[in-house]
């Protein structure tokens, strides 16, 4: 299987309302996340991206979900969200994503975090796979970072 990441702006917002308005994908995503997931909103949200830190996540030519690098305060770090489309869970493709945008992130940033909410295994596995640490519970989500200098 193929995984590439795009910038943002080469997909639809119908794709990604197709993909987005399913209660299952954003009930693991913050409050910002809407459901129903609208049309406006897929325009909205893609008129807030930029193409150097949202990606859309695409297997072979298919479009499949999002994967972004969020700058924090202190401007090494960044803060790594993705989710994917409910029909494609469960083969490898978060993971893959999450690996790529670790490259991409090289050199732009020291390290990179993530925060999970405490009923999500499947998240944290996917950070495991992909090389997180995992550093504990913090304001109520698991946390997990990656050192990017230590990983060259
Ligand atoms: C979480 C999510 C990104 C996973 O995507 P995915 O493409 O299915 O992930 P992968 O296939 O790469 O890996 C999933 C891993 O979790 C495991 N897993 C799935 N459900 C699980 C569960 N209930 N308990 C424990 N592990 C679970 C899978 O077995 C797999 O691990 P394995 O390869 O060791 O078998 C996807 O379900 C999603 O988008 N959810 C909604 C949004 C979301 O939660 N985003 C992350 C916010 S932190």
């Amino acid at each position: 299987m193929t995984t590439t990441l795009r910038p943002i702006s080469s997909v639809l917002p119908e794709q990604i309302q197709l993909l987005a308005n399913d209660p299952r994908v954003g009930k693991h995503l913050r409050a910002t996340f809407p459901y129903p997931y609208t049309l406006d909103d897929a325009k909205k949200f893609l008129s807030l991206c930029q193409d150097d830190s949202v990606f859309g996540i695409f297997e072979e030519k298919d479009f499949v979900g999002v994967v972004s690098l969020q700058v924090h305060h202190q401007p090494e770090e960044a803060e790594v969200g993705y989710w994917i489309g409910v029909p494609y869970w469960g083969q490898g493709i978060a993971t893959r994503a999450v690996e790529k945008v670790i490259h991409q992130a090289r050199g732009r940033f020291e390290r990179l975090i993530a925060k999970v909410f405490l009923d999500n295994p499947a998240s944290c596995r996917v950070l495991e796979k992909a090389g997180f640490e995992y550093q504990g519970v913090e304001l109520g989500e698991h946390v997990y970072r990656l050192t990017l200098s230590e990983t060259y």
